[in-house]
């Protein structure tokens, strides 16, 4: 007998009981013809929080005011403008504050992780990352190995799923990285799987790396904000996340970068260098010989786009406010009642053409539900969208949802029931 109900007046009650239910109001929700939405797509582009047009005209405003001179007479001095957000993004990574910076974008910082990161030497060439990574990172992957004179083919092993299933099991990445040894440079994973939705171990990953004497980094761009991490307990090495998807930190927003305190002070790791990652006491004395900072800041190349990160503080002043592990406890919640939703619906009808592939356990995902639409997908999901349900479509034939604690709703995935019942029908 499940806990849950596909009634509506059941999703209600479970909205008037749940703690988070007053956010819902601190963000903008879009529509569609003039009728309200129901937003799944979180893990694609957050929804913009009443608050951040206040955060942003306030450093309009000092700009105004100021000119220059609010580098360092503002409010908050743009000197040191990135500093306002660090515990709390490190907080949202289960980082120190010496082990996180705001900057630049994911892959620019990806690149720049690996520069330091990945220093193929002799036999060890290789890069273990999942199959099915993410294109940006792929292209990222592929040039890093160029960049040391090696072809791709040379330098990247993929990881699959085994024949027939959709996961790539976790024992199968274990065994590839004792299989590598001696020849694994870098493993560089994606946290959570943009397309299936699957969470990985990324202590038991890490373990493994540096059991062969590897270094471990992720692409976190669907696990910052979504799930609880440890990067800096599980001992990651690096790892880089995007802010506009769960987030909500504007379209492109200023990214994360995380460095393991283990490698802050290392002067001898190379770091592609930028005035913004020297030493702060000497930055205005403009010398030639660069001193990188002892944190993550050191991987800063400029100074910081301070309107895109007014828009991420407003956002961590949120998830500073909520804590993380009480996002996570809605999230597993609400994700599982959303999937109870659509098995309902699938096992009433009788033409049923799709099937959840992100993975049952809640340990191993986040919010996403990737929905594979057996043949049929795309007109399924164009029949939803023109129901209102702001959804997402990745080729070859996956629909992805994710529920949102933060602003969705029990009642949103009720109504997303209703709706898919009335599309498949
Ligand atoms: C897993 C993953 N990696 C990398 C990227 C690329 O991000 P950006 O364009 O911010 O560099 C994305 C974007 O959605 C992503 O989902």
């Amino acid at each position: 007998m499940s806990k849950y109900q596909n009634t509506l007046s059941f999703a209600q009650e479970k909205d008037k009981n749940d703690p988070l239910r007053k956010w819902r109001e601190a963000f903008h929700f879009p529509t569609f013809h003039q009728k309200p939405v129901i937003y799944f797509t979180g893990n694609s582009l957050g929804l913009q929080p009443k608050r951040t047009k206040d955060y942003i005209n306030l450093e309009l405003d000092e700009w105004a005011k100021w000119g220059v001179e609010g580098h360092f007479d503002a409010k908050n001095p743009w000197f040191s403008y990135h500093e306002l957000l660090t515990e709390k993004a490190a907080k949202v990574v289960g980082a120190t504050k010496k082990e996180v910076v705001i900057t630049h974008s994911l892959t620019t910082n990806l690149h720049l992780l690996m520069v330091s990161f990945y220093r193929p030497q002799g036999k060890r060439i290789k890069i273990l990352c999942e199959g099915k990574a993410f294109p940006s990172d792929q292209y990222a992957l592929q040039s890093q190995a160029k960049l040391h004179g090696l072809t791709p083919e040379e330098a990247i092993v993929e990881i699959f799923p085994r024949e027939g299933e959709h996961l790539i099991r976790n024992e199968d990445i274990i065994s590839k990285i004792y299989e590598l040894g001696d020849e694994l440079a870098v493993v560089m994973f994606g946290g959570l799987n943009y397309y299936t939705g699957q969470l990985f171990d990324m202590q038991a990953i890490t373990e493994a790396g540096h059991k062969v004497g590897a270094k471990v980094g992720f692409d976190l761009a669907h696990a910052a904000g979504n799930v609880e991490l440890k990067l800096h307990d599980w001992n990651v090495d690096f790892a880089a996340w995007c802010t506009y998807k769960y987030m909500n930190s504007s379209p492109g927003g200023v990214a994360g970068l995380f460095v393991h305190e283990n490698h802050v002070s290392n002067e001898e790791l190379l770091r592609l260098a930028g005035w913004w990652g020297h030493d702060k006491e000497r930055r205005f004395l403009m010398e030639p010989q660069f001193k990188p900072i002892h944190s993550a800041e050191s991987w800063q190349l400029s100074n910081a786009p301070v309107l895109g990160m007014a828009a991420h503080l407003a956002s961590l002043d949120i998830f500073d406010e909520v804590g993380m592990s009480a996002i996570s406890k809605k999230r597993e919640d609400l994700t599982a009642y959303l999937e109870f939703v659509i098995n309902e619906v699938s096992n009433s009808s009788a033409h049923t053409n799709f099937e959840i592939i992100t993975p049952k356990n809640p340990k191993e995902r986040g919010s996403q539900l990737s929905i594979l639409a057996h043949g049929q997908g795309k007109p399924l999901f164009d029949i939803l969208t023109k129901e209102g349900v702001i959804a997402d479509w990745r080729e070859p034939n996956v629909i992805r949802i994710a529920p949102v604690p933060l602003y969705n709703s029990y009642e949103d995935c009720y109504r997303f029931g209703e709706i898919l019942k009335k599309a498949i029908d």
